[in-house]
């Protein structure tokens, strides 16, 4: 079995419609973090150091979120297309873009999956494709997607650990055991597939906590997802954990990750369709 077989043989089912409806809802707290300087981001020097990125480059934001690569690629010169599949991070997008040159950039709401290269007129059209942190590129048709779509660099990241106080507790009190996230293997599999396609990307990874405080009702709406309660039950033993360690309808928590990243050039790689 090749690395393609075998992510996908590991791959999760992805409900589009739920996946929309978390990210929604999370949009409020993404665009908040999205805002500090990203003048010195690692991925930005990465980028530039590799000339994956320069002034009049496009660019293909893959889950653009609230737009904070969007924007500093727009603020270097780029051409942007941003898509998401949460209409509300869309909205954000676009208000953090609004005082740019509107020539410059599209962002739309777009899954991914159901992206029509063809019809967009995408095929081998943008300099960089890139997918920060995107749950959207979750196997080998998706990364197959991101080269069919580039004529120069690829760009993914992804958590490679992701730990959290909180998430541990519930799992200790539901009994679940901790099993690998799905997105732990995400780049493992991506870094082999692209290995065995014959192109050798650089791999980076870097480590960040942070202490997160956010209220009851967002943290079980991400726990429920997290922890892919379905059942009225288990939903509402989250609930009653949470109320009981929250102050004044707030939850405190300690997150531990590294990301991982990826990057490649698409001009040794030979596709159908490019
Ligand atoms: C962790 S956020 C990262 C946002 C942004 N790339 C950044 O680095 O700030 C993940 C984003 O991917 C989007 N997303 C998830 N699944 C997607 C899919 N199938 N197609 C397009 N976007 C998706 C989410 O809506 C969310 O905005």
């Amino acid at each position: 079995m090749n690395f393609e077989e075998r992510w996908i043989a590991k791959k999760k089912r992805t409900d589009l419609n739920e996946t929309q409806q978390f990210w929604d809802i999370r949009a409020v707290e993404f665009n908040e973090m999205g805002k500090r300087q990203m003048d010195d981001d690692p991925v930005i020097t990465l980028l530039k150091s590799k000339g994956a990125i320069f002034p009049g480059a496009r660019v293909l934001d893959v889950g653009c979120g609230a737009g904070r690569y969007s924007k500093a690629f727009l603020e270097m010169g780029c051409e942007v297309v941003g898509i998401d599949i949460s209409p509300n991070m869309i909205d954000f997008s676009k208000d953090n873009t609004a005082s740019l040159n509107a020539d410059h950039f599209t962002f739309k709401v777009l899954p991914w999956e159901q992206a029509d290269l063809v019809a967009e007129g995408w095929e081998g059209y943008f300099d960089l494709v890139f997918a920060s942190m995107s749950p959207a590129i979750s196997g080998p048709e998706e990364v197959r997607k991101m080269i069919q779509a580039s004529k120069g660099y690829c760009f993914m990241s992804s958590h490679l650990i992701k730990e959290d106080k909180i998430g541990a507790e519930l799992r200790a009190v539901l009994n679940q055991e901790n099993r690998a996230a799905d997105y732990r293997n995400t780049l493992y599999y991506a870094f082999n597939m692209l290995w065995e396609m014959g192109c050798f990307p650089e791999f980076r990874h870097r480590e960040n906590q942070r202490v997160k405080v956010w209220d009851v009702e967002k943290a079980a709406n991400y726990y429920e997802h997290m922890l892919r309660a379905t059942d009225e039950e288990t939903k509402q033993a989250i609930r009653d954990y949470l109320d009981k360690k929250s102050d004044n309808g707030q939850i405190e928590d300690v997150n531990y990750s590294k990301n991982g990243q990826l990057l490649w050039s698409v001009e040794s790689l030979q596709i159908e369709g490019r």
